[in-house]
């Protein structure tokens, strides 16, 4: 067990759970209906070297929202990494400064790696095509509020081979029994990796390539975007752009409770329309972000929090 959040294989399920629990404890803290001043005093670092909206603008609303603060490294042209400054130093400098570092980088093991040389716990906000696993306690999060229960039948759809969500929710959810039906184009399929760990855990893997068949069959869609930054050149990813999309005239089939999620950000792979629909869930689950950013920063950081109404 490392002292920040590098990966979830580094935590039991317990431990995954009673996150989810006090998530939903903090509910009202995190929509501004009530008071909790957990994080008073307390400063996190923000160091993404890659871009992100949700998940630096909700640990900053979690920090927030907990009466503490956080300080940013997000515009790298003005600090010192365009001199040159290592990954290694630029932790060295914010652990100075800081209770808790995030930090997303490009490279894969970049969390692991700071999160041994810092004192402050280092979360993964994401490491290149390896992990997020933030996300997938919000994912997480998300399920059992919809369907009460972790051992869903769950399309993972999208980009598998670059996508590092689906790496981290995959295993994760092998760990809860779910049913694993995976959907891509070819060229992007799941790393052997990945499906080896779920295999171990118990869990079986199906490969539906054709995703209006898919879909049939689950509880949870979860669609992802096509990577674009990690393809080796632009002509791959000309080959598979907008070629594997959800349409809302796949879902005439689905379970009544089916729901659909996205890590966000959306390029083209949910047609618009399907928002309106009962099925959606990727605004909740972005929104769920702050909840479980809270849970995550109290654990790691010792804090039980009180809630003030
Ligand atoms: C994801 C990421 O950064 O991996 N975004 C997020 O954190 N919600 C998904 C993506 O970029 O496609």
């Amino acid at each position: 067990m490392t002292q920040g959040l590098a990966s979830l294989e580094y935590v039991t399920e317990e431990w995954i759970l009673e996150i989810v629990n006090l998530a939903e404890r903090l509910s009202a803290v995190a929509a501004g209906e009530a008071r909790c001043e957990a994080m008073r005093g307390r400063l996190l670092a923000n160091l993404f070297f890659e871009a992100s909206t949700r998940t630096r603008m909700s640990f900053e609303a979690a920090m927030k929202r907990l009466g503490g603060d956080v300080l940013n490294l997000n515009d790298l042209k003005s600090s010192s990494v365009s001199k040159g400054e290592s990954l290694h130093d630029t932790i060295l400098v914010a652990d100075g400064y800081a209770d808790v570092i995030v930090l997303r980088h490009p490279m894969e093991g970049a969390a692991v790696f700071s999160d041994d040389l810092s004192n402050a716990p280092v979360i993964n906000g994401g490491d290149g095509s390896g992990r997020h696993p933030t996300q997938t306690l919000l994912d997480l999060a998300t399920i059992q509020s919809a369907h009460g229960r972790l051992d869903v039948d769950i399309v993972i759809a999208g980009d598998l081979r670059y996508g590092r969500t689906v790496h981290s929710l995959a295993r994760a959810l092998s760990r809860f029994g779910a049913r694993i039906i995976l959907s891509s184009p070819n060229s992007l399929s799941m790393p052997d990796e990945v499906i080896i760990d779920i295999q171990n855990r118990g869990s079986s893997v199906e490969h539906v390539p054709e995703l209006s068949e898919a879909v049939k069959e689950a509880d949870v869609v979860y669609m992802t975007r096509i990577q674009r930054e990690r393809f080796p050149d632009d002509d791959e990813y000309d080959r598979v752009a907008g070629t594997f999309r959800l349409m809302a005239k796949d879902l005439d089939d689905v379970r009544p409770d089916l729901i659909i999620m996205h890590p966000l950000p959306r390029v083209d792979e949910i047609e618009q329309s399907i928002d309106a629909t009962r099925h959606a869930r990727y605004f909740e689950q972005s929104a769920n972000g702050v909840k479980v950013r809270m849970a995550l920063l109290c654990t790691l950081l010792g804090i039980e929090p009180e809630v003030l109404t």
